[in-house]
């Protein structure tokens, strides 16, 4: 069986605990398609040529231990409005969401752009103020300059010229500002389950 989940958002939305929970719960793999650009932004710091970090990109790449922190975060936006980095990128995504067995993929274009013939697409979003407080007590750091660094790289994912952030016309959209995560889990996965039935 085939059966693809795009799932997009701004940053710390409740994309990756969303995606991870749908994956346990039905059995789908899960790619994480923000440690791409992470990966790639961390190359790109340590002094390799942006277009060459992403096609040289290996498994290992992506268990670097530095992946998530914030400035990671803001060196993986910085590649990610180059083309030729993102062109580097989409065979891999493509051939992940179509393996046999079903696929959840989050990131900020699986809808519009990896996956436009996905299953099923969500679009999670929440509250800027709300996003940076769950980073802050996720990974600590100054809850206020995490605000401004959140919305700096949602601007600059939403206004680049090649794949932009924005929600697919078929999305479903969840906005999980006063949502917990269970009941944002149970919200997306009795769209899976009507999906898959249907
Ligand atoms: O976890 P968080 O939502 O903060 O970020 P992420 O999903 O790890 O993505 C980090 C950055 O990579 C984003 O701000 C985007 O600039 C870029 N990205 C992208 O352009 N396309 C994707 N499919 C995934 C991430």
């Amino acid at each position: 069986m085939i059966f693809t989940v795009a799932i997009d958002g701004p940053a710390a939305a409740g994309k990756g605990t969303i995606s991870r929970r749908l994956a346990d719960q039905f059995g789908f793999a899960y790619l994480d398609t923000g440690l791409l650009y992470r990966a790639v932004g961390a190359k790109v710091a340590d002094g390799v040529e942006p277009a060459k970090a992403a096609e040289t990109l290996r498994a290992a790449d992506l268990t670097r231990d530095d992946l998530r922190s914030h400035i990671a975060g803001q060196a993986a936006s910085k590649v990610a409005v180059i083309p030729e980095v993102r062109r580097a990128l989409v065979q891999f995504q493509r051939d992940f969401a179509r393996q046999s067995g079903g696929a959840v993929l989050d990131g900020r274009d699986i809808g519009t752009v990896i996956c436009p013939d996905a299953d099923l697409k969500f679009f999670i979003t929440a509250r800027p103020e709300v996003r940076a407080h769950r980073r802050y007590l996720e990974l600590g750091g100054d809850e206020a300059q995490i605000l401004n660094e959140i919305i700096e790289r949602d601007s600059r994912d939403m206004s680049r010229a090649d794949a932009p952030l924005r929600a697919a016309d078929d999305a479903v959209v969840i906005d999980t500002s006063d949502l917990g995560i269970e009941a944002a889990v149970a919200e997306a996965a009795v769209h899976v389950t009507a999906r898959l039935g249907g």
